[in-house]
């Protein structure tokens, strides 16, 4: 198939073009910038350059290439996020994730576009009952107040996917990114992992909330699979093993022989970081990979991330 990668020299898209290019695909790889191209042509694809949110280029170069499928991992969320300024440091993958989402389904349709697959997020379930949650699980509708304008544009990039009646809609909700690339990890350092040597991420209120993970390159694998077949949809990619905050941010420290982190009060995280992380410390909701294995035929090389942070880190 003729694969059109929007996003393809992101973290995902990095790891995804090889394995598409590996399972006889023709890939065409989109950036922004000129000088991407060769990173694009060493990793197999065919470069384009356009901006996701000119709507115009996005429909040239969509029709140029007439893929039969296209996959959207277009985000720009800095290397490090300022928690108190998250709405700002959000706003440009909010774009991405509206505007470029409406612009890249335009084009797909205009030029008979068979499957569309995009990234979401597992941690937007609803934070009530209990730590697992499967798709078809209430989304928070009463996020913290820097999250609301994040979460409004995943619900609209979910609906717009799931919603096209003229293509195969597909919604990869991956869990919390870690490998190199990304902010947790240690070659290049992420963020996470830096503040974690440097004492600056407590384990908050208890560290009652559950995160799912997932390795990069299963996300890759999962999305992978996701274009080639399965039903349209929604799907969790995480790993087998949601974790409570209190266990996996000693396990990171202890993984990249940091100290073990401080505990601090609820109030005393809200104060430093603000309602969003405290939320992200005390209540957010894990999520169940079932379906995902059951209707891709998937499975996660990296099960656990208590595996995983330990050999998967670079
Ligand atoms: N589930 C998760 O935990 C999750 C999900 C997403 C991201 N993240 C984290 O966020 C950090 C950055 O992630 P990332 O590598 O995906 O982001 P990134 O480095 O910003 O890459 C995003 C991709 O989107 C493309 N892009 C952005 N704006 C564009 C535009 N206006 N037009 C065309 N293309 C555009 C970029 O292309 P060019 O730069 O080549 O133009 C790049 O290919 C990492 O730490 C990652 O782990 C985490």
């Amino acid at each position: 198939m003729k694969v059109f990668v929007a996003g393809a020299t992101g973290a995902l898209g990095k790891q995804l073009v090889p394995m598409l290019v590996a399972n006889g695909h023709d890939v065409v790889g989109m950036t922004r910038t000129d000088a991407k191209r060769d990173q694009l042509r060493s990793l197999g694809a065919q470069p384009v350059v356009a901006d996701a949110l000119d709507a115009d280029a996005v429909g040239r170069i969509v029709g140029e290439t007439e893929p039969d499928v296209i996959v959207h991992q277009l985000t720009a969320i800095p290397p490090k996020i300022n928690m108190r300024r998250f709405e700002r440091e959000f706003a440009l993958t909010n774009r991405l994730r509206t505007e470029g989402t409406d612009h890249l389904l335009s084009a797909g349709r205009a030029a008979g576009v068979k499957r569309f697959v995009a990234q979401s997020n597992a941690s937007l379930y609803a934070r009530i009952g209990g730590p697992t949650k499967r798709e078809d699980a209430p989304i928070d509708d009463d996020p913290p107040p820097e999250m609301r304008q994040g979460l409004a544009a995943i619900r609209h990039l979910e609906a717009a996917v799931t919603d096209a009646r003229w293509t195969e809609g597909v919604v990869l909700r991956y869990g919390w990114f870690y490998c190199p690339g990304t902010s947790v990890a240690l070659d290049p350092l992420g963020s996470q992992v830096e503040m974690i040597r440097k004492r600056q991420m407590p384990v908050v209120g208890g560290g009652t909330a559950v995160w799912s993970f997932i390795h990069i390159e299963d996300a890759a694998a999962a999305t992978l699979a996701a274009v080639e077949g399965g039903p349209a949809g929604t799907y969790n990619v995480v790993d087998d093993d949601p974790a409570l905050v209190s266990e996996w941010v000693p396990e990171l420290a202890a993984a990249v022989g940091a100290k073990r982190p401080r505990g601090v009060p609820r109030w005393v995280g809200r104060l430093a970081a603000g309602e969003w992380a405290a939320v992200a410390m005390t209540e957010l909701r894990g999520a169940s990979n079932d379906k995902a294995k059951r209707e891709l035929g998937w499975q996660p090389r990296y099960p656990s991330w208590r595996q995983g942070f330990v050999k998967g880190l670079g």
